[in-house]
């Protein structure tokens, strides 16, 4: 069987803790953006972000743009993002779409611009706020549940099948 790994961007641990469920449920080694291997030794990569101003956070974006489109060319590529308010609507050349959406496109640009093989199936976990200088913030407090953890465990496990 193939080897697959996670990539996560995460500022205040909820990527980080979806992205671990991930790759429990799949059997993936686990990363922080700031610690990429050479992914030409695996056969799916899983990338995923946290959400600011209605789309991937800056760093998010930079460390997909810096990849290497050697390694991810024809390569099975799942996303995921965590964010507090994933399925509102926002407005973008007039047409309503939703943040989630936003935020997925973006992904996919970069990342098919390197050639990779986007999996249609997507995971959206709902996370908690937290401010830096107020503490934990009261918004959403409590995500992502425990049903948001299983979900991440579940999606791990069906992406097992773009595995060789
Ligand atoms: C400064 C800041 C801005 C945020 N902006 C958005 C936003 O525009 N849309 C959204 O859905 N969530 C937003 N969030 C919520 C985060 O995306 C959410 O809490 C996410 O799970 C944080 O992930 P992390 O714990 O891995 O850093 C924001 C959070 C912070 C702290």
């Amino acid at each position: 069987m193939g080897k697959a790994i996670v990539i996560y961007n995460s500022r205040s641990g909820n990527t980080h803790k979806v992205a671990a469920k991930i790759a429990e449920g799949l059997g993936a080694e686990l990363v922080s953006y700031k610690n990429i291997p050479d992914l030409k030794n695996f056969d799916l990569i899983v990338f995923g972000s946290w959400l600011i101003f209605g789309t991937i956070s800056p760093a998010g974006k930079k460390f997909m743009k810096k990849l290497d489109s050697e390694a991810l060319k024809g390569k099975n590529t799942a996303l995921f993002i965590t964010a507090g308010k994933p399925d509102m609507e926002m407005k973008k050349k007039g047409e309503k779409i939703l943040q989630k959406d936003v935020a997925f496109n973006c992904m996919e640009e970069i990342l098919e611009a390197k050639g990779a093989k986007i999996i249609k199936e997507r995971l959206t976990i709902v996370g908690a706020y937290k401010f830096i200088r107020r503490g934990p913030g009261s918004l959403y407090k409590g995500h992502p549940t425990e049903e948001e953890y299983k979900q991440s465990k579940k999606f791990g496990e069906s992406l097992k099948k773009y595995l060789k």
